[in-house]
């Protein structure tokens, strides 16, 4: 959601009012991101050694199942959790890309355009990389299809990385901690714009199925 400039009387009634951080990213956002990248590093840091496979395909795993729940989310979930809130076209990316040139960056609350086509590259790939993961391990092809795994493994980490260094420049720009908001869930956003509940319970049932799936994975 753009926040550049609100209408004057709407400003004003801002203005006049202390702006107090409130909920933007509700708890199953919150858990899946971090679920996401914890698994996303585990997988990466097990791959190498035969020692570690049980680790590395549940790490695995875990990514698919994450990718399917937030698939589900984006449809379901709260307003900045939709895909239909934050997916835009290619124009809105455009103009976007030109306020950051003009070094005036626009404040989204929710992701911005080009972020959100980050995400979609991030969630393609992750979910390629899965598939490809999973034919490996079930000997569905030969040695292509390991180096077809791991080349999307390094697609993916070069992805992240650009993530990660996207998120701290816009940070610095805004003068805004959008890691702070991605734990705590909160940012300093105008009356009516915060979200009303984190959905605690469907990020319970979220950390629930990724811990069934890791008990299955070791124990059944
Ligand atoms: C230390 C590492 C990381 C940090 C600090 C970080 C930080 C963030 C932040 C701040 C956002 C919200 C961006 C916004 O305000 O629009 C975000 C979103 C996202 N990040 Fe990361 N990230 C990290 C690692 C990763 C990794 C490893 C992955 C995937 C493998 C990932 C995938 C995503 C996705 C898919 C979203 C969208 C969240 C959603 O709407 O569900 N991130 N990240
Ligand atoms: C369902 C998920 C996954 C399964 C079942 C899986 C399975 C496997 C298997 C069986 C191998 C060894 C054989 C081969 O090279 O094909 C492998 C290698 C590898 N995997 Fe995965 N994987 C999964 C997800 C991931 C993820 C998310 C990453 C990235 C973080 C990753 C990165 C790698 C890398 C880099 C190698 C090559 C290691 C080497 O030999 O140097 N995998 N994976």
């Amino acid at each position: 959601m753009k926040t550049q400039s609100p209408a004057p009387a709407r400003r004003q009634n801002l203005e006049s009012q202390p702006h107090q951080p409130a909920l933007v990213w509700d708890l199953p956002v919150r858990a899946f991101h971090w679920s996401l990248a914890l698994s996303f590093l585990g997988a990466w840091l097990t791959s190498e050694s035969e020692r570690w496979q049980l680790w590395h395909i549940s790490f695995g795993y875990s990514m698919a199942l994450l990718i399917a729940l937030r698939l589900a989310w984006g449809l379901t979930g709260t307003r900045y959790a939709r895909f239909s809130e934050f997916v835009r076209g290619p124009a809105a990316v455009a103009a976007y890309l030109r306020s950051w040139l003009q070094l005036r960056p626009r404040h989204y609350v929710g992701h911005n355009p080009a972020g959100a086509l980050a995400i979609l590259a991030i969630l393609g790939v992750a979910a390629a990389l899965t598939a490809s993961g999973h034919a490996s391990y079930a000997e569905l092809g030969g040695d292509w299809l390991s180096e077809v795994h791991e080349a999307l493994a390094n697609v993916l980490m070069a992805l992240v990385v650009l993530h990660i260094a996207a998120v701290l420049l816009t940070s610095l720009l805004h003068r805004e901690n959008l890691v702070r908001a991605m734990l705590t869930g909160k940012k300093i956003v105008a009356a009516g714009e915060e979200i009303r509940s984190a959905r605690p319970l469907f990020a319970l049932i979220l950390l629930g199925l990724l811990a069934g799936l890791w008990w299955l994975m070791f124990f059944a």
